[in-house]
């Protein structure tokens, strides 16, 4: 078999333009535990990342909460000066008053300030891809869409986008800025974005899911996926993500590890192709699925 690349998953273009391999990496798991202080292994934590341009992956996904303020500063020691083409996606609009503790905060002047200090800890001059971790409910949210319009219009951030969000805040977005990805929880078991993620491919919106291993269930012993796996010589967190990767040319995985071997198997997703009938015995599998078949 050729070695693993990501680049073997296919391209999609950012705004119809910027073009990155459509398996990416979450930078979130570089962190301690409950996503909190600095990882367990930090030299592993580097070596994961160092790795990631020699497997093609050119799509990052990290946040300013992750730690908080431990991933960002990670990437830029592992990868500074970054290699021409590597897209980092980062989000803001999170506190994190503790372990595993995630309070949305969309105040205007607090948005500003975590893209100024994003842009500090990766070493940017522009942050080519910012995402609004959540919209804060106790904000008005044509503020926080009016803030991301500023970003853009100031040059701070190239391209924005959501993150747990429904079609109608997408098209609120969508009248003030224009909405480059969405970011939601999805995976063959979680299925409950459908909706979401027919709407961004109908118009050329980057749709990344989140938790794309189920946050590791998917890819532990035990896992559903096994069977199939087992078919193809693969391993469950193959089969999790090339499902995803089948399901959607607008699909962005980022699936998040803290080590190097489990970073290596993911990117072999690429080549892995699942048959139909696989990819719909998949999707059918989820325990109290109830969910409608994918299209
Ligand atoms: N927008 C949002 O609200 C939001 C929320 C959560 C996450 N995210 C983003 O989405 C990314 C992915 O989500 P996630 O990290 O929560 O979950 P995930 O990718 O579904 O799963 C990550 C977990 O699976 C394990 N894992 C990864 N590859 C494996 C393999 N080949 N075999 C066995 N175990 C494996 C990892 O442990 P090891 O470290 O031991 O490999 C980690 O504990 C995050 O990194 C982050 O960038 C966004």
């Amino acid at each position: 078999m050729a070695e693993a690349n990501a680049a073997h998953a296919g391209e999609f273009r950012l705004g119809g333009k910027l073009p990155i391999h459509r398996l990416g990496f979450g930078a979130m798991r570089i962190t301690g535990p409950d996503v909190w202080g600095a990882p367990r292994d930090r030299a592993e934590a580097l070596r994961t990342l160092r790795r990631l341009p020699e497997l093609g992956v050119n799509f990052i996904d990290t946040a300013d909460s992750y730690g908080p303020d431990v991933s960002e500063p990670l990437i830029r020691e592992a990868l500074h000066p970054y290699p021409q083409g590597l897209v980092i996606a980062t989000k803001g609009g999170q506190v994190r008053p503790g372990p595993n503790v995630w309070v949305p905060l969309g105040r205007p002047e607090y948005l500003m300030q975590q893209v100024k200090l994003s842009l500090r800890r990766l070493g940017l001059e522009q942050l080519t891809l910012w995402q609004l971790h959540r919209i804060d409910p106790k904000v008005p949210r044509a503020e926080q869409f009016g803030t991301i319009r500023e970003f853009l219009d100031q040059g701070l951030i190239r391209h924005a986008g959501l993150s747990e969000v429904n079609v109608e805040e997408i098209e609120a977005a969508q009248k003030v800025f224009p909405v480059t990805t969405v970011q939601n929880r999805y995976h063959a078991h979680s299925r409950r974005y459908e909706p979401v993620l027919e709407h961004c491919a109908a118009h050329h919106i980057g749709f990344i899911p989140w938790a794309p291993l189920a946050a590791g269930r998917l890819a532990n012993p035990g896992s559903p996926f096994e069977q199939i796996a087992r078919r193809h010589g693969a391993t469950p967190s193959q089969v999790a993500i090339a499902w995803l990767l089948k399901r959607s040319p607008a699909m962005l995985p980022i699936p998040g590890t803290s080590r190097v071997a489990h970073l290596e198997e993911n990117v072999a997703a690429a080549d892995l192709m699942l048959t139909d009938e696989e990819f719909a015995a998949l999707a059918h599998s989820a325990p109290n699925s109830g969910q409608p078949p994918p299209t």
